[in-house]
């Protein structure tokens, strides 16, 4: 191929690429499968490689982030970013309806002619954002800030697969659209559960973590958060249409992603009803909103209505009520999780809230104490958002007693006195003593056992609290050395959960080295990260000689696992414990079936597994896939390659299965795809 040649195909399939990940990303519904996706993918980065400078600035491999930006540039905004005022009932609207009527010299009747045309919109709960086109391609993006100057981020912004960095269509050569960038409730889901499988404290809410995530560094990170953006506002001096409404669907043309709960409605009764159906619907959709945003449809009826310092005229938010009542803080005690991260957790004087009667609400962290100056014996208004747990929003200062002193954060572990520590990045305090502190040694031992690391049932919660204040317990490799006699004079130990606890430890010998390594509770190491590294390194001899360098060079593991491994092993005791585990005959190398299975057979595949089996469960199916290349995923789409069927399986699934030409295999149809 010439350059020429090369350059039209590098464009081409630029241009193919970004319509799959439109239809992806912003309507839902892929045309083409995975495999073709990332062909037509590898083929542009293929290209790319081979000629760097015929790279297009909004190519579709800029997705994947690999930006570094070290210090977030301050831009002052061009319009500035106002926010808007809110309101908390009907009669707050019924008042802004009058004045927009006042303000554009209306009877205020309700006659049909005279009702105002109102734009009703979701207020997605994240963080503001206004992207910058010239020419259709994305030139900045720049967040909230002050509403004066905000910072850049145009980088991890370009990793969100919904942002379209090239527009199609026939847009305004040069303005600025604005919006909201959120985390899914099911990826905010998922990233806690993998950081609670690491032992990592849980994160408080989607919209702080969108936010925190914008403001990396690495834009690889921030593309592997899946965030997600929908636009509201069209700014511009040639913007097409004369109503906000009519501009956002236009823009929705030009490859934005606008909510199709967006709507027009006359009179403010109509906006009313609006408001109650999202008031009850709001908890079933896959993202958080906080309230509801209300718009003059009309621009020149906006340019009449104008501002005040602070917000339009001719827009409000309705805020959703989240139910709050006041109540006693009675005490602030600290608890130890399985990594001696502390979270300081509040002791209410018991009361009802939202059907439940609430005694406790976390506070976590000494910062969020600090900025709340919450004091012991303060009277707080506690509040439950949706489906979180409740926390504390203010404190009731009318009633507070001046003899309440200033919180001072606890300074030594409250389980075993040693002395709390805080790195200068992270808002949580640490307990260091990591082997000897029993929370953090009862919880190294939970996840030890636990089904995704070593599944040993028969040894739960509550007998590793026994055994551990009986003496027999002091680590993981303890485990091992348990004898039937020990366990029989135990409290509510029968001879037949004696019996199922010794063979259930023998039978954990078998679990295979990357569970093993994923159960040893290495930090930051999660269930992903251990299979990558045992498959690497093959056994622990060599994964303890690697340097720092060597280790990020390990798929999945980057500057923090790394650390992290190092960290683990320069502790004696946690060597000796790999060595009295090792010596018990705990796998900590890969089977020789292991190495074998390893493969690419179902490279590019996607499965999708459903149904009962009979010759395996879907964790070990799941296993199969994934030891050969292939891709495990929850839900039927265009993408899917298989649908791996059992007995019993639902027919929503064979629907549509059926329906996207989706091939449906057996157990023994995939055994044989392996054999071949
Ligand atoms: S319009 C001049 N529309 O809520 C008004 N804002 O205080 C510009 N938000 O900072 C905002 N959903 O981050 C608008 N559909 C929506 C919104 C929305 C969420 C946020 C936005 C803004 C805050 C308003």
């Amino acid at each position: 191929m010439t350059k020429a040649e090369i350059k039209q195909k590098i464009e081409k399939l630029s241009k193919i690429i970004d319509e799959h990940n439109h239809h992806y990303y912003v309507h839902d519904n892929p045309l083409i499968s995975d495999l073709e996706f990332d062909k037509l993918l590898e083929e542009l980065l293929n290209l790319e490689k081979e000629n760097p400078e015929l790279i297009l600035p909004t190519s579709p491999s800029q997705r994947v982030g690999g930006a570094i930006t070290k210090e977030f540039r301050t831009v002052k905004h061009k319009y500035p970013m106002l926010s808007l005022s809110n309101s908390y009932s009907k009669d707050d609207m019924i008042d802004f309806n009058r004045r927009v009527k006042d303000g554009l010299h209306l009877e205020n009747d309700l006659f049909a002619s005279s009702e105002i045309e109102y734009v009703c919109e979701l207020k997605f709960d994240g963080l503001s954002i206004g992207l910058t086109y010239e020419n259709g391609i994305l030139s900045q993006a720049i967040t909230r800030g002050d509403g004066v100057q905000g910072d850049d981020v145009t980088n991890n912004a370009k990793t969100i697969k919904s942002i379209p960095l090239q527009l199609k269509g026939k847009y305004p050569a040069l303005f600025e659209i604005r919006g909201e960038i959120y985390m899914p409730k099911k990826v905010f889901e998922q990233l806690n559960k993998e950081r609670e499988d690491i032992g990592e404290v849980p994160l408080a809410n989607p919209r702080n973590t969108a936010s925190g995530t914008m403001k990396m560094q690495d834009s690889s990170v921030v593309a592997s958060r899946k965030l997600d953006c929908f636009l509201y506002a069209l700014l511009g001096d040639d913007t097409p249409h004369k109503g906000h409404y009519e501009n956002l669907m236009e823009a929705k043309s030009w490859g934005f992603k606008i909510s199709e709960h967006t709507k027009l409605c006359k009179g403010i009764n109509s906006v009313i009803e609006y408001i109650d159906y999202w008031d009850k619907m709001r908890v079933d959709l896959p993202f958080e909103i906080d309230g509801i945003v209300i718009k003059v449809n009309d621009y020149k009826k906006q340019l009449q209505l104008g501002f005040t310092a602070k917000s339009p005229r001719w827009a409000i938010a309705y805020k959703f009520k989240a139910e709050q009542v006041c109540t006693k803080l009675l005490d602030i005690t600290y608890q130890v999780g399985r990594t001696g991260a502390v979270t300081p957790v509040a002791n209410l004087e018991p009361v009802q809230l939202g059907g439940t009667v609430v005694k406790r609400a976390s506070l976590h962290n000494a910062d969020i104490i600090e900025k709340l100056d919450v004091r012991i014996n303060d009277y707080v208004f506690v509040e439950k958002g949706g489906e979180i747990i409740p926390k504390i929003v203010s404190v009731n200062l009318e009633k507070r007693d001046a003899k309440n002193s200033k919180v001072l954060y606890a300074f030594e572990c409250p389980e075993c006195k040693t002395k709390l520590i805080r790195k200068e990045s992270e808002a949580q305090h640490y307990c260091p003593n990591e082997n000897f502190c029993p929370p953090q040694v009862k919880g190294k031992m939970e996840h030890f056992v636990s089904r995704k690391a070593m599944n040993i049932d028969s040894l739960g919660g509550e007998t590793i609290n026994q055994l551990y204040e009986a003496g027999l317990l002091k680590n993981i490799a303890d485990i091992y050395e348990l004898k039937k006699e020990q366990l029989l004079p135990l409290e509510r130990m029968a001879e037949k959960s004696a019996q199922n606890l010794i063979e259930g430890v023998e039978k954990s010998k078998t679990v295979p080295f990357e569970r093993v390594l994923f159960a040893i509770g290495i930090r930051h190491v999660g269930e992903t990260s251990a299979k990558k590294i045992a498959r690497k390194v093959k056994s622990i001899e060599t994964l303890l000689s690697l340097n720092k360098e060597e280790l990020v060079n390990i798929d999945e593991v980057g500057e923090t696992i790394a650390e992290s491994i190092l960290k683990h092993f320069a502790n004696p005791e946690n060597l000796e414990i790999v060595q009295k585990l090792k010596q018990a005959g705990l796998q900590f190398s890969l089977s020789e079936e292991a190495m074998a299975e390893t493969g690419d057979k179902l490279k590019g595949l996607t499965f999708v597994i459903s149904g009962v089996f009979t010759k395996y469960n879907r964790d070990q199916l799941k296993e199969m896939i994934e030891h050969n290349g292939g891709k495990n995923s929850g839900s039927i789409s265009g993408k899917t390659s298989y649908l791996l069927a059992g007995d019993n399986m639902g027919p929503e699934k064979l629907k549509k299965a059926e329906k996207l030409n989706v091939k449906i295999i057996s157990e023994e149809d995939f055994e044989k795809m392996l054999e071949e």
